[in-house]
């Protein structure tokens, strides 16, 4: 495909996940079924109160460390994300779609978008990381519009827009507690003759923990009713020297939903599943004692690779 020789591949990759809970398994932290506390002067479930809290947190500690290479996006006017590099052969055209990034984050895969030809719409819970998105934009001149919104909430604030693409990437439905009310909001956000692309996290992956050296099950696979519950004041980036930028807000809500639960909820929306493909490496270091990395930046088990499945990419179409 030409775009992907047109496109910059500088030498630094990124080292270490940037994508949510799962680089550091810390196995002292025990996530648990908690109750939620005392009811909070609201309607917003407490979920998306604590982890847009955690996500502001964490904006501006991504944006400044080496992991999102922020520098190379304003040095190199055709650098791409690592993400969005190995999306490439599977991604198709995306020039002139008009596209949404869901849970778009600090916006490093929205401007590769971009960058390939979309005209991108991103959307994220944080405010944080919006601002942080929209500097970026300004910084390399890339017009992408960032709206502030709970994914279940996106087709009111997008005011019933809908789009050629929607586009997520790693660590992105975790956060969210029922993968059928997000295929619900991917179907109103998609104009027939529109598709999905998502790669995201595999339910394997996130079923599993190391204990003593080895992998065991020990997080749910099926998608459950209540999250699990992890508090950890830390992220998944490498620190950077002189940042003062900590994470307070350290509790966070997340689920787990299995592949065929993924599956079938678009297929239960009228969509067409027109890709399904199973990874072994994932472009984060979820069990860094355990893994490799290669010139991708894609992180494998370096026994058994074949044992994991670590990410997934799912491609679906609306029937026009
Ligand atoms: C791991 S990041 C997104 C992945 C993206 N590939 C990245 O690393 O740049 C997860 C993002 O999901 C957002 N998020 C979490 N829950 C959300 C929700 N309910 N609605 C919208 N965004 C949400 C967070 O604010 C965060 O920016």
């Amino acid at each position: 495909m030409s775009q992907q020789l047109e496109i910059d591949h500088p030498q630094t990759q990124p080292t270490s996940a940037p994508y949510g809970k799962h680089t550091r398994r810390n196995p002292e932290v025990r996530p648990c079924h908690s109750p939620y506390g005392e009811p909070v002067p609201t309607d917003e479930p407490d979920y998306v109160r604590l982890n847009r809290a955690n996500w502001d947190d964490r904006a501006p500690i991504h944006a400044a460390a080496p992991d999102y290479q922020v520098q190379a996006f304003l040095d190199h006017p055709r650098h791409l994300s690592g993400v969005v590099r190995f999306d490439l052969p599977r991604l198709g055209d995306v020039t002139g779609l008009e596209g949404i990034h869901l849970q778009c984050h600090i916006g490093t895969d929205t401007i590769s978008l971009a960058r390939l030809g979309a005209q991108m719409t991103g959307l994220d819970l944080s405010g944080a990381s919006l601002a942080e998105a929209r500097r970026l934009a300004a910084a390399v001149g890339a017009d992408i519009d960032y709206i502030e919104s709970d994914v279940y909430a996106a087709p009111a604030a997008l005011d019933g827009r809908a789009f050629d693409l929607v586009y997520v990437s790693l660590g992105a439905i975790c956060w969210l507690p029922s993968v059928d009310r997000w295929a619900e909001v991917v179907d109103a956000l998609l104009r027939p003759g529109g598709r999905l692309f998502i790669r995201d996290s595999h339910p394997m992956l996130d079923s599993l923990d190391a204990v003593s050296g080895d992998l065991v099950s020990r997080w749910p696979y099926f998608e459950q009713p209540d999250p699990v519950v992890w508090d950890e004041a830390a992220t998944y980036v490498g620190a950077t020297k002189g940042d003062a930028h900590t994470i307070t807000h350290s509790v966070t809500h997340s689920w787990n939903h299995g592949l065929g639960e993924t599956v079938s909820a678009l297929l239960r929306r009228g969509l067409r599943v027109t890709m399904l493909e199973e990874h072994d490496s994932v472009p984060f270091a979820p069990f860094p004692d355990l893994m490799t990395v290669d010139d991708l930046g894609e992180w494998r088990l370096t026994e058994h690779p074949n044992r994991v499945a670590m990410s997934f990419t799912l491609g679906a179409v609306k029937p026009g």
